[in-house]
């Protein structure tokens, strides 16, 4: 495989202390770091990407997640420019405005894309919405209001994510694979997917649906669980529908007070009918 040009320098700067404090080196590092945030902002770089080889699916570049993190350690508190809001409220209580001397780190927008972040044309971005850096959102994909793509995530083309769906970053360790929704996924409201979770083509999460690393998905389709493992992520087959429902604790303290657990679950793989759900949410855009 080709290495990128730019990955012998940024592994060379990653693994120097000083690139934090000598000037020439930090100036050397910074030009290193400029260089894969623009090609990260392009596309053109990713932290993960599809591999037909890896068991996953997709290569994590660790390399390149080593270099996002040298653009923090770089990085010094600054007043960021911005056009502003305009507001309408009671004079009595203006925004409050922070220097630095206040130690108070304010990450610019209500809405806000970070620098590092890829989001591809034909996106749409409801406020406020939030995408972080290192985050890859392609084609089509309709970011709603509250929703977060999370550093590092890989976004697929044409996908929903809904209002307040929470799409966890994944920076480090470094090679721990961000969280991935591939193409034509619908990820309800109030969904949560997070820890290196993949979604595959095509499924869809149900309002309110929570994935982790440590939650079992219940196939009631095809019957069997699924799990993360030490080596392989939480993984959402293609095509799964999968609502938030309950299990029955059955032994000890648990099954005596009648306590139940969250245990996302599959009820079917997509048919007609999720396709006209998911359609309709289309026609709401
Ligand atoms: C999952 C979803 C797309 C429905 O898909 P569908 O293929 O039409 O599902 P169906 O209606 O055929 O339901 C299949 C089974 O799952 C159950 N089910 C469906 N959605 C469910 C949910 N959200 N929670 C719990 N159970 C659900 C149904 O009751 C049905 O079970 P049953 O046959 O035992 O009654 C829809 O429920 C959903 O969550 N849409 C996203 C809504 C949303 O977040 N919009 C965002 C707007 S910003």
């Amino acid at each position: 495989m080709k290495v990128h040009p730019l990955r012998r320098a940024i592994e060379h700067f990653f693994s120097q202390p000083e690139a934090a404090t000598d000037f020439t080196v930090q100036a050397k590092a910074l030009e290193a770091f400029f260089a894969l945030r623009t090609a990260l902002e392009a596309g053109e770089l990713r932290a993960a990407e599809p591999d037909a080889a890896s068991p996953t699916g997709w290569r994590v570049n660790a390399w390149v997640k080593q270099g996002i993190l040298l653009g923090f350690r770089l990085g010094v508190l600054s007043e960021l420019p911005g056009d502003g809001l305009s507001f309408v409220d009671k004079n009595t209580y203006p925004a409050r405005r922070f220097g630095v001397a206040d130690g108070v780190r304010v990450v610019p927008g209500g809405s806000s894309v970070r620098a590092g972040a890829y989001v591809a044309r034909s996106v749409v971005c409801m406020p406020p919405m939030y995408i972080n850096t290192g985050a890859y959102v392609d084609e089509g994909t309709m970011v709603d209001s509250h929703a977060l793509v999370g550093s590092c995530a890989q976004i697929g083309k044409r996908v929903h994510l809904s209002a307040a769906a929470q799409v966890g970053g994944v920076l480090e360790p470094v090679n721990a694979s961000p969280v991935i929704i591939e193409d034509d996924v619908l990820v309800g409201g109030n969904t949560g997917v997070y820890e290196g979770t993949i979604v595959r083509k095509g499924a869809v999460l149900a309002a309110g649906t929570i994935l982790t690393r440590g939650t079992p998905i219940f196939d009631l389709a095809r019957g069997h669980v699924l799990r993360a493992t030490a080596e392989m992520p939480l993984i959402v087959p293609e095509g799964a529908v999968v609502v938030p429902g309950s299990r029955g604790v059955t032994r000890g303290k648990g099954a005596e007070w009648g306590l139940s657990l969250y245990a996302p679950v599959i009820v079917k793989y997509r048919d007609e009918k999720t396709d006209l759900s998911t359609a309709l949410e289309d026609l709401l855009r």
